[in-house]
């Protein structure tokens, strides 16, 4: 977004210092709870991404009331969030599975400590709520490992593969 807009200024934040060293000169970085009070101007941005917030947020109706309050009119909201029930669709993932359940484990880690991992499958109708028109939700299919005969999703997978195995221990 950075690159290609110039002119913009571009604001990025995360709870942690995760923030890498080289940006564009219009990024600057902020270590900020998301879920805090926002002390930016209403109606200062154009455009607000989210990206992997799954687990990380107790009152998803009052984090895009935030967003809302505080992207200017004719603003956009983008979410982008995967879901960690893993799903095949060649039926091998059975109740039993170790992957199955790990899923079903870590939904119920995320009702436990009231920050839900199943956010994928609820942004498009809680956005709407939250005042949002013109809402779409886009559905990809991302596989876990090189199995795909597509060039790309292979691609995709691998990265994904690398990706779960990094994150699933946490
Ligand atoms: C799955 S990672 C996604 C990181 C990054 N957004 C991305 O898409 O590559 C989740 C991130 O959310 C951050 N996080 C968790 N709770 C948060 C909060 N309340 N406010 C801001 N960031 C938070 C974590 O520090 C972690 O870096």
């Amino acid at each position: 977004m950075a690159d290609p807009f110039p002119d913009c200024e571009v604001i990025g934040t995360d709870l942690s210092p995760t923030q890498v060293n080289i940006a564009p000169p219009n990024v600057t970085f902020e270590i900020d709870d998301s879920q805090s009070v926002w002390t930016y101007p209403e109606n200062s941005f154009d455009y607000i991404h989210i990206r992997g917030l799954f687990d990380s947020i107790s009152d998803w109706p009052r984090f895009y009331k935030e967003c809302f309050t505080h992207i200017q009119p004719g603003g956009f909201l983008e979410h982008f969030e995967f879901s960690v029930i893993a799903r095949a669709e060649d039926g091998s993932l059975t109740p039993g599975n170790p992957f199955t359940r790990w899923s079903q484990n870590a939904k119920e880690a995320g009702d436990k400590i009231g920050k839900t991992f199943e956010i994928a499958e609820h942004t498009k109708y809680l956005i709407a709520q939250a005042g949002f028109i013109d809402v779409v939700e886009e559905r990809f299919k991302w596989p876990i490992g090189p199995w795909s005969s597509d060039a790309k999703l292979k691609e995709l997978g691998r990265w994904n593969l690398l990706s779960w195995e990094e994150g699933m221990e946490g």
